[in-house]
């Protein structure tokens, strides 16, 4: 499994300058959510040196925040209906196959997790668009962070462990990524270049984008960019997908909560969802958003009723602790939610192996487009995801017969002018305005207008200057995918083009080219 790289490469070999720290490895893993940390543990548990990078603590990312669960098949009889279940939300854009490996593989990592010491709750879950209860739980609403705590700590010692360390370029030799460059992030002086056999990025998402999220602060879609300065294709990048329920501050209140039986309900306390969809309540996520969306506009109001689940607070404690904190757990029956941004379905493309367009480059988790998603995610499939594909990339990763690596890397990515920045609350603003899940060709327009393209300027750089640049050219990803996605299909709705297209599409984009569609042959 190892391959040639052990050979290749020395063993972690650390070099501490004054301002420079110099690293080679065989893996380069960064981001520490559920997909980097399983794609280090695998990669490590076969032998591999890896160094595993982190912006913030090693317990960071989405996952952390995790309430839904893992939607994993029931038994082998169940891999059909989780993937017709999968298809339906994904609406034309999931590739079945990759599903379906995803799905049935997904055993296999359920058994790990256990065998690591993950006690999953008794009771199953129901989310929407499941056509079963299937999710699994752990401690209530806490899934994500019971998992990742377990993997963070049986991960193997040989794991070398960088927090607070923020990666900014690639490295680039002959055309392939050789690893990194990085700096502390308090310090930005202090710099780490890692020279890696292979390359795997799990950097989670982008909700930081948007002025209400569900998203953790280190979502700011780094990833994305690092890849597409580096010359990766992206796919996609404008599907994103809305919560139904957050409340005002992006706080999530779980769509297990509709599972166990709470109400949608306008301002007179009358539920409403019969009049959108027969699935009511359950219904998959894109529609649920636009039915509250729609009473909002109305201004009927849309509220929570959570006064049908019994003890709510053993069910959701850490909902309800959130609610009390909030003040709001004394109208339990009138929750007032909205949608907030959630999820990036699209991102870098990614084969069903975690292999990006550049060699020596791999993605696995919420940053990577592999197609399971399409164009709106069932609910608890990507933490299932996150898993599959963090020990997929970690296997190619071992598997990429590496060349000898350079001396001295070059990194053909940044550029020393100064950034032209607006900042962040500007660029929240505009997306919001213009980037939600309701979009038109005037809005992309203008976004493309206020938002000036701006270059990386990596001889000044800070964590914030990063942050921003990121978010920025990430808004005009987005409105150029948006535009050059003429039609409506799944978190992606244009009030000019309102219908889905009679054949469906991906739209890729890549640094100095235009954004262009290409047809999924069914
Ligand atoms: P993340 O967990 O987001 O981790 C990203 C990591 O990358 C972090 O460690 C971060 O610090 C690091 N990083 C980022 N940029 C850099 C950089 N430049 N340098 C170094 N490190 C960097 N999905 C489900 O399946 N079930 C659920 O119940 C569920 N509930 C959710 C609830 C909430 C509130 C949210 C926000 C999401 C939820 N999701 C759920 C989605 C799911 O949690 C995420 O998609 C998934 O956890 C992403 O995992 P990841 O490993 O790809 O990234
Ligand atoms: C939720 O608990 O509603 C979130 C689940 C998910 O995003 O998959």
């Amino acid at each position: 499994m190892l391959s040639m790289l052990c050979w290749l490469l020395p063993r972690i070999d650390t070099m501490i300058g004054d301002h420079l720290t110099k690293i080679r490895c065989d893996v380069l893993v960064v981001g520490s959510g559920i997909a980097g940390t399983y794609a280090a543990t695998v990669a490590a548990e076969a032998g591999a040196d890896v160094l595993l990078l982190t912006k913030t603590r090693l317990m960071s990312g989405s996952t952390q925040w995790a309430q839904g669960g893992i939607a994993f098949p029931l038994d082998n009889g169940d891999i059909q209906l989780h993937l017709h279940d999968t298809l339906v939300a994904g609406r034309g854009l999931t590739d079945s196959k990759t599903a379906e490996s995803l799905i049935s593989e997904s055993f296999v990592h359920l058994e790990r997790l256990e065998e690591k010491g993950v006690v999953f709750d008794s009771k199953l879950g129901l989310e929407g668009g499941h056509s079963k209860a299937r999710i699994k739980h752990v401690g209530g609403d806490r899934t994500g962070y019971f998992v990742l705590d377990v993997l963070q700590k049986t991960m193997p010692e040989r794991i070398l462990c960088y927090e607070n360390t923020v990666a900014y370029e690639l490295l680039l030799h002959d055309g392939a990524v050789v690893g990194a460059r990085g700096f502390n992030a308090d310090f930005p002086r202090q710099q780490i270049e890692i020279v890696a056999g292979a390359t795997i990025l799990a950097t989670g998402g982008s909700g930081q984008l948007f002025k209400v999220t569900t998203n953790p602060k280190e979502s700011t879609g780094d990833g994305f960019l690092l890849a597409y300065r580096a010359g990766a294709e992206l796919r996609d990048i404008e599907l994103i997908q809305f919560h139904p329920t957050a409340l005002h501050d992006g706080t999530l209140i779980s769509e297990a909560c509709r599972g166990e039986g709470a109400k949608l309900v306008d301002g007179n306390g009358h539920p409403f969802m019969s009049e959108y969809d027969r699935d009511e309540e359950l219904a998959p996520r894109d529609v649920v958003s636009r039915a509250i969306s729609d009473q909002l506009r109305k201004n009927n109001g849309a509220f929570l009723d959570l006064t049908p689940i019994a003890n709510f607070s053993e069910k959701f404690p850490y909902i309800a602790h959130k609610l009390k904190t909030l003040g709001l757990d004394q109208h339990y029956d009138r929750v007032p939610i909205a949608p907030a941004a959630h999820y990036f379905m699209g991102g870098i493309s990614s084969s069903a192996f975690g292999a990006t367009s550049l060699r020596g480059l791999y993605c696995a988790g919420e940053v990577a487009s592999t197609t399971f998603h399409g164009a709106n995610r069932l609910a608890s499939n990507s933490l299932l995801e996150g898993l599959v594909m963090g020990y997929r990339a970690a296997i190619s990763a071992l598997n990429f017969p590496a060349d000898k690596l350079p001396i001295h890397p070059k990194s053909d990515v940044g550029t020393p002018s100064p950034p032209t920045l607006a900042d962040v609350d500007t660029i929240k603003d505009i997306a919001h305005k213009y980037l939600n899940s309701t979009r038109d060709s005037e809005g992309l327009l203008e976004t493309l207008q206020l938002l000036s393209d701006t270059d990386l300027n990596t001889l000044d750089i800070t964590k914030t200057v990063h942050e921003t640049t990121n978010l920025s050219e990430l808004a005009r990803l987005v409105a150029k995918g948006a535009l050059e996605r003429e039609e409506s299909r799944g978190g992606h709705y244009r009030r000019d083009f309102p219908n889905p297209s009679p054949v469906p599409y991906h739209v890729v984009q890549s640094l100095g080219k235009d954004p262009g569609k290409k047809e999924i042959s069914v």
